[in-house]
């Protein structure tokens, strides 16, 4: 066990430690940085079903949904075409529109969910072009659909998802560019900045691993909380949802994910001095619109955790505690604002005594409705 753990308490921790590694494995073949080009067979030979596509379903559940969720503010900002995200369980369920004009995509780390293999069928049956997104090679949701794209993360053992999470951010990521790029939506010089700035991102996590110190300080103070908000803004939104569902899968704290600006038609409700509240405020990305949220919890004595951009001055004299990511594109933040989380939930958990790799209720897997 502790050689499987290769050194590591658990194999979260683990796992969050290969993601600069698994990242590049999924770039592999892929995004050829000399070149400044993107090759996946799996979308060049079905390219005229993605171009000509109404939209695209993404389907999938739990954290391959939030990483979905990611893919929809990539797709339609970067290749302009129409993406519904859908929790598997409820399509399959709901007598969805789905015509054999629609692409799905169903994204899933094990391969094996049993609701999203069955939204798979459903939209089969309707003539719909399925690929996937997996990370299980061989299994059941990478034999049943059409094409798709494997993420290479290598075995994920923790029930909390972390690398397969960033691996399929990565692939989609890729697709994005890749349709962007093939139906003129993204111009040449953009392509291949994201290219650039797609190729450091590996390095940067390696980087942004370091700060597991001062995560563990964050954490020390805040681990006996018994609710956190979680607030981001557009391609950050759905790291807020994943950061929250680490919290809660690990330490059993209860946790929301919100959009920032949702705060006010609600959870502010809630905020207190006794409510931290974690705040992705990267610098491109509605900043001074963030920075407004933030002043909002500070004067109701909110306890502020905010990520920012290294260099940032502004939330740093507002907030209570900032962790620094690299700067990046804010379309590619995503991949490293949710480190942290990651590691916040990790610490968080270990302190309270949980079993971080087996959490209660839990399976890795879904194979049950
Ligand atoms: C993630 O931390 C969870 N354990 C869970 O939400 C998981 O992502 C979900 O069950 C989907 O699993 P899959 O990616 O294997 O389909």
């Amino acid at each position: 066990d502790q050689i499987e753990k290769g050194g590591y308490d658990h194999f979260m921790l683990k796992e969050i430690h290969e993601q600069p590694k698994a990242i590049t494995d999924t770039f592999r073949g892929r995004m050829l940085h000399e070149e400044k080009i993107i090759k996946m067979s799996s979308i060049e030979n079905h390219l005229d079903k993605f171009l000509n596509a109404n939209r695209i379903i993404i389907v999938a559940c739990g954290t391959s949904w939030h990483a979905g969720l990611v893919g929809e503010y990539l797709f339609e900002d970067m290749a302009r075409i129409p993406v519904e995200v859908e929790y598997a369980s409820e399509f399959r369920y709901r007598n969805p529109i789905i015509t054999n004009k629609d692409v799905v995509i169903a994204i899933s780390q094990s391969g094996e969910t049993a609701d999203t293999l069955a939204a798979i069928k459903l939209a089969k049956s309707k003539g719909a072009f399925v690929y996937g997104v997996c990370n299980v090679v061989g299994s059941s949701i990478a034999r049943e659909t059409h094409s798709g794209a494997y993420t290479h993360a290598g075995p994920e053992i923790g029930v909390a998802s972390t690398k397969a999470f960033t691996t399929q951010i990565t692939v989609l990521t890729l697709i994005a560019m890749k349709l962007g790029e093939a139906n003129g939506s993204l111009a040449k010089h953009t392509f291949e900045n994201y290219i650039s700035k797609m190729q450091l991102i590996p390095r940067q996590v390696e980087e942004l691993l370091k700060i597991d110190d001062k995560v563990k300080e964050i954490a020390e103070v805040y681990k006996d909380a018994k609710n956190c908000l979680y607030l981001g803004r557009g391609f950050n939104f759905p790291v807020a949802l994943e950061g929250a569902l680490k919290l809660k899968e690990i330490s059993y704290i209860h946790a929301e994910g919100y959009p920032a600006a949702e705060m006010k038609h609600g959870p502010i409700a809630l905020i207190d001095e006794n409510m931290p509240i974690f705040v992705i405020a990267t610098n491109r990305g509605h900043y001074e619109k963030v920075v407004s949220n933030i002043q909002e919890i500070k004067s109701r004595a909110g306890k502020i955790i905010a990520i920012v951009t290294e260099g940032d001055t502004t939330v740093k004299e507002i907030a209570d505690h900032v962790i620094e990511i690299p700067d990046t594109e804010e379309a590619l933040t995503p991949l490293l604002t949710t480190i942290p989380f990651q590691l916040l939930s990790y610490h968080i958990a270990v302190m309270l005594g949980k079993n971080v790799d087996q959490p209660r209720n839990l399976a890795k897997s879904v194979t049950v409705e």
